[in-house]
């Protein structure tokens, strides 16, 4: 009973770990994505994804600030989108 529990243990611990790395590694995918792919993935989620040329620079610095909440994007996806966005313009 008692070497059940303790191989219990190890699996327990074991799923963790996996659990634990893979989560890790699509954090790391998502951090090595491009403003592009990020903008293609998210912008489309609610409506037409606008095109770069719709408005100016400045404007895309806003537009970022208010989408940034509204599809729940960190600052670095937000910062990748706008520099792809105002790159293109
Ligand atoms: C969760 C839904 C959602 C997502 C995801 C989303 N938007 Fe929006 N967007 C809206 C809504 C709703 C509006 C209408 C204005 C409002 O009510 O906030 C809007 C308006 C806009 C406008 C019009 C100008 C403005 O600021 O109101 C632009 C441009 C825009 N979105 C660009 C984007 C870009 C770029 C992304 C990707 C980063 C994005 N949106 C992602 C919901 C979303």
């Amino acid at each position: 009973m008692k070497k059940l529990t303790s191989l219990s243990i190890a699996f327990i611990v074991g799923i963790g770990t996996i659990i634990i790395i893979n989560s890790c590694a699509t954090t790391a995918n998502i951090a090595a994505k491009t403003g592009t792919q990020l903008w293609g993935e998210n912008c489309i989620r609610c409506h037409n994804a606008p095109p770069s040329s719709d408005y100016s620079p400045a404007q895309w610095e806003t537009i970022g600030m208010h989408m940034k909440l509204r599809a729940n994007l960190t600052d670095d996806e937000t910062n990748k989108i706008v520099a792809f966005l105002k790159s293109s313009n």
